[in-house]
């Protein structure tokens, strides 16, 4: 018994403290360190219900507190116990229920009040405003990102990695490509649904820069865990100038090693499912690779984008993310490394 109230304690020590940790972690991944209004908004609601739930937490120990010792207190000497009046027994349960009815009742439609306003806010605030249009498909097990710019030869797609210009409204259609995923940046807003069959919105801000990452939020199979995504709040040179690269064609190979590497790529599988512009690899089934090189990771957000990491992901990569589209590749090493080459030129 003694045991395993140590061990409760033990439990309910570490988790207030895990609690408190990932709370002021100001981290990358956090709802509580929002960079945008759509986030700020869900804090303040997480925030309320944190501090009025705290607040009833205390009220209700400390009431409790009070009686138990006012009982102890009043302990009578000899072995009969004391016995209430019936009328004054009825009268404090009477006042203990309206009490609860009362005070669960105004708390709860606080919440709803507050939480109607900020929902209201969420869709409406940024929806009215023009700025960058992004159209973001959920794949087993990763996400193709395409910008959708006015001008049609400006269009382009990239994968699992999201550039936005800071203090500019972001307007993203979610679709679906093949099951239910769900798209959460926490740092930027709250939980979003795709779904197949169906076009839904969501519209993010971020105020100031920064790398933020996102994560799939509904299982979508195997590989759900590895299915994340960045997003990359930058000033608005910076954005631009990432778009008008995004938007070149793939860089040619100039070295042998490079130009051997590029001929590997094309005369392989690898063009049943990738795309490299100004080549003839067109295939949209997996990510684009034109600007491969330019991605901070690779399988989306399960390796840095590295050399190595490129030459696992191409011959094994069952290896690294079991049940993934891409198959069994078996390069030998003289040409897995040229390959790679290759597609470390392609920024
Ligand atoms: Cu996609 Cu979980």
């Amino acid at each position: 018994m003694r045991k395993s109230s140590q061990q409760s304690l033990r439990l309910v020590v570490t988790s207030l403290a895990a609690g408190w940790l990932t709370a002021c972690g100001g981290g990358v991944h956090s709802a509580v360190n929002p960079v945008g209004p759509q986030a700020a908004n869900i804090a303040k609601i997480w925030w309320l219900m944190f501090y009025v739930c705290t607040a009833v937490f205390v009220i209700v120990l400390s009431v409790l507190a009070v009686v138990l010792i006012k009982r102890s207190k009043n302990k009578p000497t000899d072995d009969v116990p004391e016995l209430e009046l019936p009328e004054e027994s009825k009268k404090r349960r009477t006042n203990v229920v309206l009490a609860s009815v009362i005070s669960t009742v105004v708390i709860l439609f606080i919440f709803l009040i507050y939480s109607f306003v900020i929902g209201r806010g969420l869709t409406s605030e940024l929806a009215q405003k023009n700025g960058v249009v992004i159209e973001l498909t959920g794949h087993q097990w990763w996400w193709e990102v395409r910008y959708d710019n006015v001008d049609a030869s400006s269009i382009f797609t990239t994968a699992n990695e999201i550039h936005i210009p800071v203090g500019v409204p972001v307007t993203l259609s979610l679709k679906a490509g093949d099951v239910i995923h769900s798209f959460w940046v926490p740092n930027l807003h709250g939980k979003k649904d795709l779904i197949p069959g169906k076009v839904s919105t969501i519209w993010i801000q971020a105020d100031q820069p920064g790398v933020f990452r996102g994560q799939c939020a509904e299982y979508c199979g195997l590989q759900h865990a590895h299915m994340a995504l960045w997003v990359i709040a930058e000033p608005r040179e910076q954005f631009d100038s990432w778009l008008q690269s995004q938007t070149q064609e793939a860089a040619v190979p100039s070295t042998d090693s490079t130009k051997r590497g590029q001929q590997i790529f094309l005369s392989s599988a690898c063009v049943m499912c990738h795309t490299v512009s100004g080549t003839p690899a067109g295939s949209n089934i997996g990510p684009n690779l034109t600007h491969v090189a330019s991605r901070q990771t690779i399988a989306a957000g399960t390796l840095e984008n590295t050399h190595d990491h490129l030459a696992r992901w191409v011959n094994n990569s069952q290896r690294i993310k079991p049940g993934n589209h891409m198959p069994t590749m078996s390069f030998s090493d003289n040409d897995l490394q040229p390959l790679v080459d290759y597609l470390q030129t392609l920024k």
